[in-house]
């Protein structure tokens, strides 16, 4: 199952290398973008499973971004009560993030990505040569998390020492590698990019991954790790703001990452007030994100009201007992706190700061 962008681009090589393992595969071409995120979608793959007399033991493979991999990953939890679930992400921000960890959803019509289930990938195949063709845009988008990643380098750790990955060309620590390269991280790896080598790449995705896996096996189910910011709620961070962008605005007027990227604004713009972060600290990370290519105005932030982006953040799913829980960073830069008592006149200033 991959989208229409991807399709004209990638489906044909995919199909030949199933056909080369001996493999059956049909196709199923989606929509593209974060509006395929439907019942009608998720419909629509059911319906051709059961068309190709797929069992339980047949595999549906995500190639695509994170919207394929999520409506096709809860497609596979619910044909035959779960069959076989393959991820072969084909963007930066799938790659580093949504290909992994289990999360499969499509949005509901007031919330972004209510309907869902917890649903592993069986194997995530990456092949960064599908990177060559992904505009600057969505590679910016993607970066959005890597930073985000960076940001909670330590907390993901939770008290482990370092990543000690078997890399030839390490990335880590995270944050000060990015803030080092961030002119050259602007542009998607190309042979005119010597940054990105293969090695480095598979570096930055790996170190994502890892950071990923490490709060995803304390907390798989996200029940744990909600007051110390040590379970799936630290991956959060950023995403409490930036899903409300992407529901006020209307899904696929942000990219999802995009969003992100204010959400990780929004977040350190509230630690600075709550006196979680220093100046210096704050400065440094606005800084960085503007240097990585995600300090743009978009203009149509203007369309959104501070006063019904802080409502839509009070339908957000990590909301608890009517209080907005929000993860934030906390000095020294890489760890995270947990708030659910920031006053939504501060929300509503901050928010009318960033579309200044
Ligand atoms: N499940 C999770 O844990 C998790 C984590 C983060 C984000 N997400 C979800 O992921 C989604 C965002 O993912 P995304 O940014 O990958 O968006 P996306 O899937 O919409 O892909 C972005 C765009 O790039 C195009 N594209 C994809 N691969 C391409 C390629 N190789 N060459 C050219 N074009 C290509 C797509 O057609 C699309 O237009 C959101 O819905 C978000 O909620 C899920």
């Amino acid at each position: 199952v991959t989208d229409a962008n991807v399709a004209p681009l990638w489906l044909a090589q995919a199909q030949a290398t199933c056909q080369a393992q001996g493999w059956v595969s049909n196709s199923v071409i989606l929509p593209a973008g974060e509006t395929a995120k439907t019942t009608d979608c998720l419909h629509a793959i059911l319906a051709k499973a059961d068309e190709f007399n797929l069992t339980r033991n047949d595999a549906l493979i995500a190639l695509g971004g994170g919207v394929v991999g999520d409506t096709v990953g809860l497609a596979a939890a619910l044909y035959y009560r779960g069959c076989g679930f393959v991820q072969v992400p084909s963007t930066l921000l799938a790659m580093v993030d949504s290909s992994v960890g289990g999360k499969v959803a499509i949005n509901g019509a007031r919330v972004k990505n209510s309907i869902g289930a917890f649903y592993h990938p069986h194997a995530v195949l990456m092949d960064t040569d599908l990177l060559a063709t992904l505009p600057r845009r969505e590679w910016l988008a993607g970066m959005a998390e890597v930073a985000k990643y960076a940001l909670i380098e330590h907390a993901a750790l939770g008290g482990q020492p370092a990543l000690a990955l078997p890399l030839a060309d390490p990335v880590l620590p995270l944050w000060p590698w990015l803030l080092q390269h961030a002119s050259a991280l602007q542009q998607p790896p190309s042979s005119t990019n010597p940054l990105l080598t293969p090695e480095r790449l598979k570096a930055l995705l790996l170190t994502c991954c890892a950071l990923k896996a490490a709060v995803v096996m304390r907390d798989p189910d996200e029940t744990g790790g909600q007051l110390d910011a040590t379970g799936r709620i630290a991956l959060n961070l950023g995403h409490t703001f930036g899903h409300a962008y992407e529901q006020t605005l209307g899904y696929g007027t942000l990219l999802h990452g995009e969003a992100v990227a204010l959400g990780l604004r929004l977040a350190v713009a509230t630690s600075l007030h709550l006196g979680l972060l220093a100046d210096e600290e704050a400065t440094t990370v606005q800084a960085g994100l503007t240097a990585l290519g995600l300090g743009l105005a978009w203009p149509s932030l203007q369309e959104a009201p501070a006063e019904t982006l802080v409502v839509a953040m009070s339908r957000d799913k990590k909301v608890r007992q009517g209080k907005v829980r929000l993860v934030l960073p906390s000095s020294p830069l890489g760890n995270l706190v947990i708030k659910d008592n920031v006053p939504s006149e501060l929300l509503v200033t901050l928010f009318e700061a960033q579309g200044a």
